[in-house]
């Protein structure tokens, strides 16, 4: 058979290959244009061709080459990828994947979730409630009497309900989750050891230092002889395992209408060692919560006997906590959806 003859057939054989399936595809692919395909052995053979033939000889292996690639470009879908193919596929093998896009989890996801970690490793459980509160649970039963200022230190956001009957009632976008401890007191009998973390609401101007929306997490554990060495212990634990082994816990006095005595707590800065720097105003401290010794006025309130019982509670902005772990000292941040913020946390826990 001379060269011409072999060329012929295989281009032949090339228009009358049948492709039905993946395997039959990769067959072709094999044949004609795989590393030992039959188109390279027509090449081969062009060397035994007289010189004056080599042109024309050549062009017509190229020819089928070419037929050979559009044949299997067209059965796999066309070079694009884009085409259906003929087997119904819309796919290129040869295409390098499409990049899935990974998002990260939220810095006050992150935040949250460890703080939870922390206290429950110590037996505390988790709680929530509902963020549109009535009086009762967000203020009266906290111990804040009807036209008390303390009212006034918590910028309040209230709104109207209507009621099964029509009457309206009002209510309040819940300004702590110590509304959440007040349920769980309700329908609990102690010991009672929780925190509730949760969204809550403030009515303040937007700026870098405040927001009408923050995530606090606080802490409530009911016993009996509860004290206060208890709390500054749980304290101390939690500001530990949060910020490192050698951190300080400092407390200093307060008012909450809800816990006597009450106390601020600073942590020692975990950025200058407690030397002092710009993040701490050269104080050495940080200020990160509010706690106290639950006032008996809240047991009795919530149906728990203040003379058998006595309790410490806490309450913390995750907002403030993830501004020293990481740094972000404007709270806008946080809620902006700005992706080249939140594509920074690409990869924390
Ligand atoms: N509920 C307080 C606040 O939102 C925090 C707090 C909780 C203080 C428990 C003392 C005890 O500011």
């Amino acid at each position: 058979m001379d060269l011409k003859e072999k060329v012929e057939d295989i281009k032949q054989e090339l228009e009358k290959f049948q492709v039905s399936s993946k395997d039959e595809l990769e067959q072709f692919r094999i044949k004609f244009l795989g590393s030992k395909n039959v188109i390279k052995g027509l090449y081969a053979e062009l060397k035994t061709v007289p010189n004056e033939l080599k042109k024309d000889f050549g062009q017509l292996i190229n020819g089928v080459k070419v037929a050979a690639e559009n044949k299997y470009n067209s059965l796999k879908g066309g070079e694009s990828g884009e085409k259906k193919s003929a087997l119904g596929e819309d796919f290129d093998f040869s295409r390098p994947a499409k990049k899935v896009a990974v998002g990260s989890r939220h810095p006050l996801a992150i935040v949250r979730g460890e703080i939870i970690d922390i206290f429950k490793r110590i037996g505390f459980t988790v709680s929530e409630g509902p963020e549109i509160e009535d009086d009762w649970h967000n203020f009266s039963a906290l111990n804040f009497p009807p036209e008390h200022p303390a009212r006034d230190m918590q910028d309040t956001f209230f709104i109207t309900k209507e009621d099964d009957e029509n009457k309206e009632k009002e209510m309040a976008l819940r300004t702590h989750t110590s509304s959440v401890q007040v349920r769980v007191m309700e329908n609990s009998t102690p010991p009672i050891r929780t925190i509730s973390p949760g969204r809550v609401y403030r009515n303040e101007a937007i700026s870098a230092r405040a927001h009408c929306f923050f995530h606090q997490v606080e802490g409530l554990y009911i016993d009996k002889d509860v004290s206060f060495a208890d709390l500054k212990q749980t304290l101390l634990y939690f500001a530990q395992e949060m910020f490192g082994k050698e951190t300080e816990i400092r407390l200093r006095p307060s008012y909450f209408p809800f816990t006597e005595p009450s106390a601020e707590v600073d942590v020692s800065c975990s950025i200058c060692g407690g030397k002092g720097c710009n993040v701490c105003k050269y104080t050495g401290f940080l200020e990160i919560l509010g706690c106290g010794m639950v006032d008996p006025n809240v047991l009795e309130a919530a149906g728990i006997d203040s003379k058998v019982y006595s309790g410490f509670a806490f309450g913390m902005g995750v907002e403030r906590i993830a501004q020293l772990k990481y740094r972000v000292n404007d709270l806008r941040l946080y809620s902006e959806n700005d992706i080249r913020f939140l594509n920074q946390f690409k990869g924390a826990k």
